[in-house]
């Protein structure tokens, strides 16, 4: 017995290694650690159980069949716990062939995906390779698409988040394009379809990894990841952090962490934060801070469109998904980019039945050609799509300007928002009084008539009151009792029911 006892402990250190010392070496020497390194802290201690330790390829052209088979064949996969709770998991090992997909690769995905499906239990790809695995051909195509197919029935009844790691390619950031969070490690990560080489052999382009699929290529222009760290550890970390936000399913009830903070905490900085003068920005972030729990906030496309504000919080101890305009940054207009990324997040809370926070500060949808020619009407109307399709709870509070076609689409009344407030500081209009003017009294050439019609029309229309008196708003509400407010209704919805009628799937425009 003793003898078969030592001979499992030796196959599973062969098995622990890899792609041997060397590769190891020179993956620590990038900065980077093992899959095994990644696991580990991604996971509580000791929690990981290891599926397919064992499996080899079973490619036998382009000399494959007179390598040495490295057992595990480039991935490891398992299951453990965040802070208790079950989470699913695959690490791509560079030091095998690259982390690159076989037919048996994509067989060891498959399985984790299924029982992840089975458990209802998130899954998390922490990515770090070149895509099919060249040698097998088809075989790797075969089991890519598979993968897929699976990323596919998994949306929105399991969170499935990606965590790139190294440079990935094909497969490897087509699967990650699929979940519902894409992470990138600054320095050391890269997404392309087609890596540098091919891009110039194809286009005569000479581009560097990093300016073709760094992590600030895709968190701030292309939108593709969500949110880039400094290395892998402070990246595995946060992703801890985010699962504790996360139900564990469709089906399941929202994490509940013991709060330390008063839902009826009172926050008089709050009324002042909105200058006086309507043209002076604040900082939302600040509202958000100061009213989710201990101000601990989890920003989602931090560097993307930052014109709105999206992530998660909670409030007495449960999740909360914040969508908020930042007058900081282009007065908080709404652009395609902005509406693209709040639309998503809408979508991904309303899935997985999170309520939906919204701070309103909008000037209105930007204006010119090159939103106009960009599809500003179509992205636009994929928030308003997604708002108005939401059935999670939906408390709205406009803390200063609601206009034009924005106050609608900014989870407004009309579509269906449980609780709509205003602070007193709010003006909800068609547009602003100095446009109004101009356009309605266009004739009006006396700058003394147009000066008291301009206040004629602040004073009717750039207040919540008008809204009010049609119970458009359902409250003008102190911003000191913001926190307050929004507990009491979460409480209140929390077993709020609303079915949209039956369909096979909606047809949002994408
Ligand atoms: C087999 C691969 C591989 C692959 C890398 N390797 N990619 N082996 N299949 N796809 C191997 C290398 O041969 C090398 O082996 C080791 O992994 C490390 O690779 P390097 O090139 O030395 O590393 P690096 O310079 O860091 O470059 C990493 C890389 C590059 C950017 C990922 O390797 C690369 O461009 N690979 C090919 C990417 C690609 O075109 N994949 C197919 C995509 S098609 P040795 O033994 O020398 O250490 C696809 C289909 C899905 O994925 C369709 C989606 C819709």
């Amino acid at each position: 017995m003793k003898h078969v006892l030592e001979t499992l402990e030796e196959r599973r250190a062969v098995a622990r290694l890899g792609g041997g010392q060397a590769r190891i070496d020179t993956q620590h020497k990038r900065g980077k650690l093992t899959a095994r390194e990644r696991i580990d802290l991604l996971l509580d201690h000791g929690s990981f159980e290891e599926f397919d330790m064992f499996v080899q390829h079973r490619c036998t052209d382009f000399g494959m069949d007179q390598q040495d088979k490295i057992p595990g064949d480039g991935v490891v996969t398992g299951w453990g716990t965040v802070n208790g709770r079950a989470v699913f998991v695959y690490a791509k090992d560079f030091t095998v062939f690259g982390g690159s997909l076989s037919e048996t690769h994509a067989q060891k995905i498959m399985k984790i995906q299924d029982m992840a499906m089975k458990a209802r239990a998130p899954i998390i790809g922490l990515f770090d390779a070149g895509g099919a695995r060249i040698q097998e051909g088809v075989a790797a195509l075969g089991g890519y698409a598979e993968v897929f197919q699976r990323n596919v029935m998994a949306s929105g009844v399991i969170p499935q988040i990606s965590v790139i790691m190294g440079p990935c390619a094909g497969g490897d950031v087509y699967s990650p394009a699929m979940t519902d969070f894409i992470f990138m490690v600054k320095d050391t990560s890269y997404m392309f379809v087609t890596g540098p080489e091919v891009v110039k052999t194809v286009t005569n382009e000479t581009v560097t990894a990093e300016e073709l699929g760094g992590a600030s290529v895709h968190t701030v222009k292309s939108s593709v990841a969500d949110r880039a760290y400094e290395n892998d550890v402070e990246a595995l970390l946060q992703m801890r952090r985010l699962i504790d936000f996360l139900p564990s399913s469709n089906r399941d009830e929202l994490p509940e962490w013991p709060s330390f903070d008063d839902g009826a905490r009172i926050e008089p900085s709050l009324d002042t934060l909105v200058p006086d003068n309507a043209n002076k920005p604040y900082d939302i972030k600040e509202l958000i801070l100061k009213v989710v729990d201990e101000r601990d906030f989890f920003e989602i496309q931090d560097a993307h469109a930052r014109n709105i504000v999206t992530g998660f919080g909670r409030i007495e101890g449960r999740t909360v998904g914040f969508v908020a305009n930042q007058p900081m940054v282009l007065a908080g207009v709404l652009d395609s980019d902005a509406s693209r990324k709040a639309a998503r997040f809408v979508r991904f809370c309303d899935a997985f039945n999170i309520p939906i926070v919204t701070f309103v500060d909008v000037p209105g949808f930007l204006p010119g050609t090159a939103q106009e020619y960009g599809g500003l009407i179509k992205h636009g109307a994929k928030l308003l799509f997604a708002y108005a399709e939401a059935t999670v709870p939906k408390i709205t509070i406009i803390t200063r300007k609601a206009f034009g076609g924005a106050y609608d689409v900014m989870a407004s009344k009309h579509l269906r928002g449980d609780f709509n407030y205003a602070w007193p500081s709010a003006q909800i209009a068609v547009m602003g009084a100095k446009g109004a003017v101009e356009i309605i009294f266009r004739a009006d050439t006396d700058p003394v008539k147009i000066a008291e019609r301009t206040k004629e029309y602040e004073e009717r229309f750039l207040s919540p009151f008008v809204a009010a008196e049609r119970g458009y708003i359902d409250e003008v509400i102190m911003p000191h009792s913001t926190r307050r407010r929004i507990a009491r209704a979460l409480s209140l919805l929390r077993h709020k029911e609303l079915e949209n009628p039956w369909k096979k799937h909606d047809n949002i425009p994408l």
